[in-house]
């Protein structure tokens, strides 16, 4: 027997003041996504913002229903219309926030891992790596490199016949 460490690595800004002016844009229109979720059930707002490679930025927000695995989470909404109206471009950065009307959010949000798996698929679709910003309403804001260190020993298309 033996073991092996999977290890992702995280950089960790103190809040936004820190980030760049591309990363604090990106987030703010994040922000601006989640104040519009469509969230009756949960009352937990969550928003996406990411940046295709040819500038045009694309938002999301988490859709609920009545029904409630009908619902959507926020960043497979910015994904999915993303990828339905811009097939062919690439997107390199995302980034995701929340709003918790009940308990303000001081740690980022960490997302589910059917959007982190839906995240996956465009990253090796373009074979380019997707960078992922985790903020919550305050305190520090977290940078992911790459998807896969979100979602290690993932499964693909490489399993696939
Ligand atoms: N939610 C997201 O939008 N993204 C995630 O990554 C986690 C959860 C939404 C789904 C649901 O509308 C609400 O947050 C509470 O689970």
């Amino acid at each position: 027997m033996k073991t092996f460490d999977l290890i992702s690595r995280v950089v960790v800004f103190e809040g936004d003041y820190e980030l760049s002016a591309e990363w604090a844009s990106l987030l703010k229109q994040a922000r601006e996504a989640a104040r519009n979720a469509y969230t009756p059930y949960s009352n937990f707002k969550v928003g996406a913002a990411l940046q295709l490679n040819n500038g045009v930025i694309i938002t999301g927000n988490n859709q609920e229903n009545a029904a409630f695995p009908s619902g959507l989470c926020a960043e497979r909404t910015a994904c999915f219309y993303a990828s339905s109206q811009y097939p062919d471009t690439p997107f390199s950065r995302i980034a995701i926030t929340a709003i918790n009307p009940k308990e303000k959010l001081t740690k980022p949000i960490s997302p589910c891992g059917s959007c982190r798996q839906s995240l996956l698929e465009y990253e090796q679709k373009f074979g380019q790596n997707i960078e992922v910003l985790l903020a919550g309403e305050e305190g520090e804001i977290y940078l992911f490199k790459s998807i896969e260190d979100l979602l290690p020993f993932s499964f693909s298309s490489n399993y696939l016949p």
